[in-house]
């Protein structure tokens, strides 16, 4: 089966999104396989976000994702994958459908983070493709972590 790495974000945590986030991907058909909250270490960040690291943005990206605690997650299911990017939507919480957790509950948008130059807060991080799925959850979790 098929599994995903899904992080709910310092801003989700803050503001007590943790159980929807749970409760809206289990509803979408996927089940929680490892769960643990974490500080976000630097070098893990680093190697998450491999490839933006030399983006202006990054920045902004790193300070965001360490001014509080996250959730990281592995989630498993039927295409597990592009289901949870379906069910969290666009990146940007400004253009996210309704219906999705972005969309819904996104209090933020590129213009306003631009506009306080700040990183973009949108509540959840899911893997991109199978191959990220892979090294995030291998990345993020001890083999221990996720029981059998
Ligand atoms: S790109 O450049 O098109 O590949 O970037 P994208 O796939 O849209 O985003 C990659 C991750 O960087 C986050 N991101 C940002 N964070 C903070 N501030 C700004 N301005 C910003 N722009 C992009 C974006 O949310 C992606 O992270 P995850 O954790 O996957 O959501």
């Amino acid at each position: 089966m098929e599994r995903t790495c899904i992080i709910v974000k310092p801003d989700g945590v803050r503001r007590n999104l943790i159980g929807e986030v749970i409760n809206r991907l289990e509803r979408g058909g996927l089940s929680v396989r490892a769960i643990k909250m974490i500080n976000a270490e630097i070098e893990t960040l680093r190697k998450h976000y491999s490839a933006h690291v030399d983006k202006p943005f990054y920045k902004g990206l790193e300070a965001y994702m360490t001014e509080g605690p996250i959730i990281a997650m592995i989630f498993e299911g039927f295409d597990a994958v592009q289901r949870a990017r379906g069910l969290i939507g666009h990146t940007d919480p400004g253009q996210a459908n309704k219906g999705t957790i972005r969309g819904d509950l996104g209090e933020d948008s590129f213009e306003k983070a631009d506009s306080e130059g700040r990183g973009l807060r949108n509540l959840v991080h899911a893997s991109g493709t199978k191959e990220e799925a892979e090294t995030e959850v291998k990345l993020w979790f001890e083999k221990e972590e996720i029981l059998e």
